[in-house]
């Protein structure tokens, strides 16, 4: 029986993912923080805070055939004005970025006589930063940056150790009302409606099954031209888009 690790298994992809596998016939170990959880999308649960390397190493203890590093946190809060709160970008920073390297970093380390894929849980927010969700879109574009640039690394010093990542966009469920907390009446209309729009999690969940069996390195659910259009920019005129976005929080900011 194969076994596949799934962090943020009590959240809205996590659940699905795990229900996914559940019925694929896997052993499916669902991590969260919590000790209480039941929601029918694990085997077994394992409560981790998910922050150190002693962690990672429970998780690799399961000699798992995937590992997806799923779970994710916003800005649930922020400070005066719309500036980042300082304990909010610690977990945001760990959770989204440090730790899916972490795991990555400890994998490589280990001897294996078969694949280990580990599946970081990015976002199509990974393409250029955002006023309106700042911390967010930081911790997802170095992850995007760390794995396609250690990946190669580690895949050729370790063969069985693969570093993939996932970009799912707007999936119906809290997370995708990331930058509301930011935006103004006008700027929250346009959000509602790309959010109710959003597609449910089974759905994604599997779209992005179907992309782990398909061995890709990188795998994108639909990505709006809009931002494809702002990654663009960024990255051919990264002044430009800094002055798009002083100009953005202007007009969409609720503190302005
Ligand atoms: N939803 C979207 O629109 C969307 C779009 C693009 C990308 N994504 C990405 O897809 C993944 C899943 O999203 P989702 O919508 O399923 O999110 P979700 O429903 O909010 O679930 C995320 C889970 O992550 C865990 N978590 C949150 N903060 C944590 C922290 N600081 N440390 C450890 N665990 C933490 C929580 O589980 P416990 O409380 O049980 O520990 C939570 O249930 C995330 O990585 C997200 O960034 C989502």
């Amino acid at each position: 029986m194969k076994t596949i690790i799934i962090t943020g298994i009590s959240g809205v992809l996590g659940e699905a993912l795990g229900k996914y596998y559940l019925r694929k016939g896997w052993r499916v170990i669902g991590v969260s923080r919590r000790n209480d959880l039941d929601n029918g999308a694990f085997t077994e649960l394992l409560t981790s805070k998910q922050e150190s390397v002693e962690d990672v190493h429970r998780f690799l203890s399961y000699n798992p055939d995937i590992i997806v590093l799923n779970a994710g946190q916003i800005e649930t809060e922020i400070g005066e004005r719309g500036v980042p709160l300082q304990d909010q970008f610690d977990s945001i920073t760990s959770v989204n970025y440090t730790f899916p390297a972490t795991v990555a970093l400890q994998a490589s380390q280990i001897s294996r006589n078969r694949p280990l894929d580990i599946i970081a849980i990015g976002s199509i927010a990974d393409g250029s930063p955002s006023a309106f969700g700042p911390v967010y879109h930081a911790s997802k574009i170095a992850l995007h940056y760390f794995f396609s640039g250690v990946g190669p690394i580690v895949n050729h010093a370790n063969r069985n150790i693969r570093m993939r990542l996932y970009r799912p966009g707007a999936i119906k469920g809290p997370l995708a009302w990331a930058p509301v907390n930011r935006l103004n009446a006008q700027g929250y209309r346009i959000r509602a409606k790309r959010v109710n729009g959003a597609p449910e999690a089974d759905h994604v969940a599997r779209v992005v099954a179907e992309w782990i069996a398909s061995g890709k390195w990188v795998g994108t659910f639909d990505e709006p031209f809009s931002f494809k259009l702002f990654k663009w920019l960024f990255a051919l005129n990264p002044n430009f888009f800094y002055r798009l976005q002083v100009f953005g929080w202007k007009k969409g900011s609720k503190f302005v």
